[in-house]
């Protein structure tokens, strides 16, 4: 199963991909989990990144790309995988449609989870993750213990550097710039579909699912 999970940031496309991961053994891959983990380990592409999402940028496709093609080599990819967040932009679409050819795999099924924006708003300001494990607390559906250390990883819980009003407003602009457009890339391919996020996080995984079933 090779799955791209695409969406607006905060319509859940983490939540769901973590479920399909559990349920299908196939990877979640997420170019945010990714970015995150090389600023938090100072590396070479984390100095780059890091500055870029404080201001919801997008990183550039050449970096993203060299990621992805160094993920797809690992062992657990060769069933499957999902991808969260990537592809971003028409070139990263590209350059993956190539990347797929090169190592032979099957068509992509492009799954879009929709949410009205001021909705998104409420979810991603209300939003804490573990600086460690990035577990996500939200009062919604999973809130915060009051001493703010991770039930999973024993981390501080913390909020995204990216989850404040004007940075997400500013996500949001670059998600319809230049994210939006590549959902013409897949619909031109009959590979798209779309499931209303606006439900409860049990109600949209069974919606992907029927998808996934058909
Ligand atoms: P990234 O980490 O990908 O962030 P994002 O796209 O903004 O998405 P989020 O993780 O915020 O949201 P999500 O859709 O996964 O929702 P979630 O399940 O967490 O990217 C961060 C930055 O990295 C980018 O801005 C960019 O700078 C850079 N970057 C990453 N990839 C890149 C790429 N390919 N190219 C270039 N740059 C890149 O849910 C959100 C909240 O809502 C959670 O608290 C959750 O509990 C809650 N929730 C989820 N579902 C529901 C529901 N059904 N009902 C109620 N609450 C819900």
């Amino acid at each position: 199963m090779y799955l791209i999970l695409f969406g607006a940031p905060g319509v859940g496309k983490g939540t769901q991909a973590k479920k399909i991961s559990k349920e299908f053994s196939i990877p979640q891959i997420s170019t945010g989990d990714m970015l995150r983990e090389a600023v938090r380990n100072n590396t070479e592409l984390g100095q780059k990144a890091s500055e870029i999402m404080k201001r919801g940028e997008l990183v550039p496709d050449d970096l993203i790309l060299n990621i992805i093609k160094e993920r797809f080599a690992q062992a657990d990819c060769k069933n499957g995988f999902i991808l969260d967040g990537f592809p971003r932009t028409i070139p990263q679409a590209e350059g993956l449609a190539d990347l797929m050819n090169q190592l032979d795999l099957p068509p992509l099924l492009c799954l879009e989870v929709a949410v009205p924006n001021e909705i998104i708003i409420k979810r991603l300001t209300t939003r804490e993750t573990c600086e460690k494990c990035g577990a996500d607390y939200n009062p919604a559906n999973n809130p915060a213990p009051a001493d703010r250390i991770c039930t999973i990883c024993g981390g501080k819980i913390i909020k995204r550097s990216d989850d404040n009003e004007d940075t997400i407003q500013k996500r949001l602009q670059t998600y319809e710039n230049q994210t939006a457009p590549v959902k013409g890339f897949y619909e031109k391919q009959g590979r798209f579909y779309a499931v209303d996020g606006n439900k409860s996080v049990d109600e949209v995984y069974v919606d992907l699912k029927a998808i996934l079933k058909k």
